[in-house]
């Protein structure tokens, strides 16, 4: 796995910008249950009659700390890919949430999600940096902070050590501690499931078993093998926005039309771009590929020649074959499959106006075994990076927007079913429940060209 912070700046600051604007206050604040009414109001409507949400959704305070508890610590969030810890004692470090976890593969083969706070006295087990001056039983994986291996945890400040799956090992100098109980001090585990080789946390512990409605999301998956496929590019952004601005951005595909008219557009024009029908914890879209690109990608496969180009992956149906498929996993799960790879990208927000954002791409390990990968996958960063770079330019500059006295509601394309969808969640998540629970679930939208 490679991990790269990438070093691009926004043209400007959401954030600075609305401190010097004194154009803010033109812009009225709004209380948290104001803007909940507003959510509710706005996803409310029929999808022809349908406005984005209120722009303090985007820039309060208040409302970041109700999703926080409500939507992202209740919700289950993708931490990881099995792929990036295949052996016992493989690990991975993210803070999440206000969380410092360890994602890490026990000695029994299970993937834990475990809290880096040591039960002593809270220090971080494993701070940045951690493992490089040789004093820890962790190694890091080629020179990356946050991920390696280990026999065990060391806490640097007064040495406990940890077992892989959080029990306490070992800690000098207690005899003297009172009924000191060490099975009483563990690094305290997180609730985690693997769902298709993507490895999810709930914080809360609360939240309904994850693959409980996603079975149907499963089978239209399965061609994809996603559990074993191999994650072969990371790469780290820090976006000045708010965490819904690129779920949305991810989601829609009007935008072709716009700032991807030179990289997606020519591939897979916005008008033939479709939604399936509502469904209680996911949302999913089907982005076909303009004729010409099919049958010179189907001409491609019959030649066999993948020495320019990623080889598809094995077992795809002729429609898999012939789109990339868009899926968003309540709240911040998102994937895009295409005929030869598949994109993830991990969200970590970290305030109303700032986001950690790893884009990722996986691959079959047969494709990552070819000799001439390492160029094949140069083309997969440079493509992943191409249409990244334009999406981080208009989601920076959507955030500005957000701040200024000249923000208006504005009004959704049925392009953008999608983000219809995505607000019909957050208002289900105010009002306590889930989507389609409480009132019927919204068709799918038809296909260009069905009758
Ligand atoms: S804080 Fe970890 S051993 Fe003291
Ligand atoms: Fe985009």
């Amino acid at each position: 796995m490679s991990s790269t912070a990438f070093e691009w700046k926004p043209a400007f600051e959401p954030l600075a910008f609305a401190r010097q604007s004194s154009t803010r206050t033109a812009q009225k604040p709004l209380s948290l249950a104001e803007i909940q009414r507003g959510i509710c109001e706005a996803a409310g409507r029929p999808l022809n009659q349908a406005t984005t949400l209120p722009a303090q959704a985007y820039t309060s305070e208040e409302f970041f700390a109700w999703e926080l508890e409500h939507v992202l610590r209740a919700g289950w969030q993708c931490v990881g890919h099995v792929s990036q810890i295949p052996a016992p004692g493989d690990f991975l470090n993210l803070d999440l949430l206000g969380e410092p976890l360890i994602v890490v593969r026990g000695k029994d083969e299970s993937v834990r999600v475990l809290s880096r706070v040591c039960p002593h006295r809270a220090m971080d087990i494993m701070p940045e940096g951690f493992g490089y001056d040789g004093h820890s039983a962790a190694q890091s994986r080629d020179g990356k902070p946050g991920c390696g291996h280990t026999r065990l945890f060391l806490c640097p400040y007064h040495a406990w050590t940890f077992e892989l799956d959080g029990k306490l090992k070992a800690c000098p100098e207690m005899h003297q501690a009172e009924n000191f109980c060490r099975d009483e001090f563990t690094l305290k585990p997180f609730r985690s499931e693997t769902w298709q080789g993507f490895i999810f946390v709930n914080l809360d512990g609360n939240a309904p078993p994850l693959a409980e409605d996603l079975g149907e999301m499963a089978d239209d998956l399965a061609a994809f093998q996603l559990d074993k496929m191999k994650l072969v590019i990371a790469r780290e952004w820090d976006c000045p926005f708010n965490w819904k601005v690129l779920v949305e951005n991810f989601m829609e595909s009007y935008h072709h039309l716009g700032i991807h008219h030179k990289t997606l557009q020519p591939m897979m024009p916005a008008r033939d771009t479709w939604t399936e029908r509502e469904r209680r914890c996911y949302v999913r879209a089907h982005l076909p590929y303009k004729e010409s690109v099919r049958d010179a990608y189907l001409e491609f496969e019959r030649r066999g020649d993948f020495s320019d180009d990623l080889p598809p992956l094995a077992g795809l149906t002729g429609a898999q074959k012939s789109e990339w498929g868009l899926f968003l996993i309540h709240p911040t799960f998102l994937l895009a499959t295409a005929p030869d790879r598949v994109i993830w990208y991990r969200l970590q927000p970290l305030g109303p106006d700032r986001l950690k954002l790893i884009t990722t791409t996986l691959v079959f390990p047969e494709t990552a075994a070819r000799e001439n990968f390492p160029r094949l996958r140069e083309q997969a960063l440079k493509l992943l990076t191409e249409f990244h770079l334009e999406d981080m330019e208009v989601c920076t500059a959507v955030q500005r927007g957000f701040y200024a006295s000249g923000w208006q509601p504005g009004r959704l394309s049925h392009l953008e079913m999608t983000i219809w969808l995505f607000h019909r969640y957050l208002a289900a998540r105010i009002r306590g429940v889930w989507p389609t629970d409480d009132r019927p679930a919204a068709p799918g939208q038809r296909r260009n060209g069905d009758s």
